[in-house]
C-alpha cells in the first residue's frame, strides 16, 4: 500500500503512475484535488525563456522536465478523453525602455552561450508578430520552443485518470502525522484513523512542513510563496495575443476560451492568501504597460495561490534517510513544468528502487550540513 500526502498535480500524477502499474494506492489531500497551488498557477511551459545564469543545474532539470511533456498529454489525454490545451506558440520576451533591452541581452547573450536556440527581435519585429504590442516594446527576444498547458484541465484529467485506474482520492482528509518505527515508514495518522502503508510520499507542497512525525532533520525547508494572479476575457475569435508573454513586471498567457492570465506577485507572507489592491494594481499596470489593450478588457477573475518554496529554490525530490519516506515536494514555480518529470521519477523510484541521474541532486540531503 502506498500513500501519497497532497493531491496536487505532482501527487496526483505520481498516484495515476502508480495506479497504472497496479499498485494499491490511496491520495490524501487536506482541501480538494488539484484546488490549491496547481489551481492557481499559469501552466506556463517555459524553461528557455526562463534560464538565468547561475541556475544551470536546475535549468538542465526544468529543460528535461518540459522535454516529457508531450508524452504526458498524450497519454492524459487518452486516458481523460479530452484534451487539456497543450499549446506550442511559444513564448516572447519583451522589453520596454533602453534599461530592460540591456538585461534582456545579458540574458540572451547567456542562453545563447549555452546553446538555446532563442532569436532577438527588434521592437518592429515583435510587432509583426504580436500586433497589440506596445509602441514602447524597443527588443524582444522569442522563445519558440516554450509552451503552456490549462494547468485546471490537467488536475481535472489527472484526478480522473487516477481514479479510473483504481486509485483511491480521499479530499478533505488531513494526515496529521507520518508514522515511523525503526527507521522506516510504516503508515499515517488521521484525526480518527491510523493507516498502514509501505510507502509515504510526502507532496503537501506548502503544507509539506507542517505534517508531524518527521525528525526535524527530515522536514523538508519548505515554505509558502504567496502568488496574486488574474484573468480579463478577450474576444477569442480575436485574442489580443497568441503567444506567452513575459515583461519585465508580470506574465501574461492567452488560453484558448479567450481568458488572458495574468500573474504573478511573488510575496513571502506565510500562509496569507488576501488579495490586495497593490497587487492586482502592480500586475495590470505591468501587463498593459506591454499590451495597452488590456485596459479595455472585462476582469473576470482573481485569485491568489501559494507555492511551496525550498530553501534553494528547486525541488526536493527523492529518497530520505527513512526507509520508504519519499519527498516529492518545493517545486516553487515550476510544478506545473516539472510534474510529468516528477510523477515518472517517482513511481520509478517506488517501482523499481531506482533514483533517475536527473533527480540525484535533488534531494533533501543537500540542506543537511546546512542545519
Ligand atoms: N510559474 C509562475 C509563477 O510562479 O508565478
Amino acid at each position: 500500500m502506498i500513500v501519497i500526502i497532497g493531491g496536487g498535480i505532482c501527487g496526483l500524477g505520481i498516484g495515476w503512475r502508480l495506479a497504472c502499474a497496479g499498485c494499491a494506492v490511496t491520495i490524501f489531500e487536506r482541501g480538494a484535488a488539484g484546488q490549491a497551488a496547481t489551481w492557481a498557477a499559469a501552466g506556463m511551459l517555459a524553461p528557455y525563456a526562463e534560464v538565468k545564469p547561475g541556475e544551470e543545474q536546475l535549468s538542465r532539470l526544468l529543460i528535461e522536465g518540459h522535454r516529457r511533456w508531450p508524452d504526458f498529454v498524450r497519454d492524459l489525454e487518452a486516458a481523460a478523453g479530452y484534451s487539456v490545451d497543450y499549446r506550442t506558440e511559444g513564448a516572447l520576451l519583451v522589453a520596454l525602455d533602453q534599461d530592460d533591452a540591456a538585461q534582456l541581452k545579458f540574458k540572451y547573450d547567456f542562453q545563447r552561450s549555452i546553446g538555446l536556440e532563442l532569436v532577438w527581435l527588434s521592437g518592429y519585429e515583435a510587432r509583426q508578430r504580436e500586433p497589440h504590442l506596445a509602441r514602447t516594446v524597443t527588443a524582444a527576444v522569442v522563445s519558440s520552443h516554450d509552451h503552456q498547458v490549462d494547468n485546471r484541465k490537467v488536475a481535472q484529467a489527472l484526478r480522473e485518470a487516477f481514479c479510473r485506474a483504481g486509485g483511491v482520492l480521499r479530499e478533505h482528509t488531513d494526515v496529521q502525522a507520518i508514522l515511523i518505527e525503526h527507521e522506516c515508514v510504516c503508515g499515517v495518522q488521521l484525526a480518527n484513523e491510523t493507516v498502514a502503508a509501505d510507502a509515504v510520499v510526502l507532496a503537501a507542497g506548502a503544507w509539506s512542513r507542517n505534517i508531524l512525525g518527521l525528525p526535524s532533520l527530515l522536514r523538508p525547508p519548505v515554505r509558502p510563496v504567496k502568488g496574486q494572479m488574474l484573468a480579463v476575457q478577450m474576444p477569442p475569435e480575436a485574442p489580443l495575443l497568441n503567444h506567452v508573454l513575459l515583461t519585465p513586471d508580470a506574465y501574461l498567457v492567452p488560453r484558448t476560451d479567450g481568458r488572458l492570465l495574468i500573474g504573478a506577485t511573488v510575496e513571502e507572507m506565510g500562509f496569507d492568501t488576501q488579495l490586495t489592491a497593490g497587487g492586482v494594481f502592480e500586475l495590470l499596470r505591468g501587463a498593459w504597460a506591454a499590451l495597452p489593450g488590456v485596459y479595455d478588457l472585462p476582469i473576470v477573475e482573481m485569485w491568489t495561490g501559494l507555492r511551496p518554496g525550498s530553501r534553494d529554490g528547486a525541488p526536493i525530490l527523492g529518497r530520505t534517510g527513512v526507509q520508504g519516506l519519499i519527498m516529492a515536494t518545493g517545486h516553487f514555480r515550476n510544478g506545473i513544468l516539472l510534474a510529468p518529470l516528477t510523477a515518472q521519477t517517482i513511481s520509478q523510484l517506488i517501482l523499481t528502487g531506482t533514483t533517475d541521474d536527473i533527480i540525484a541532486p535533488f534531494g533533501l540531503a543537500r540542506f543537511r550540513d546546512e542545519r
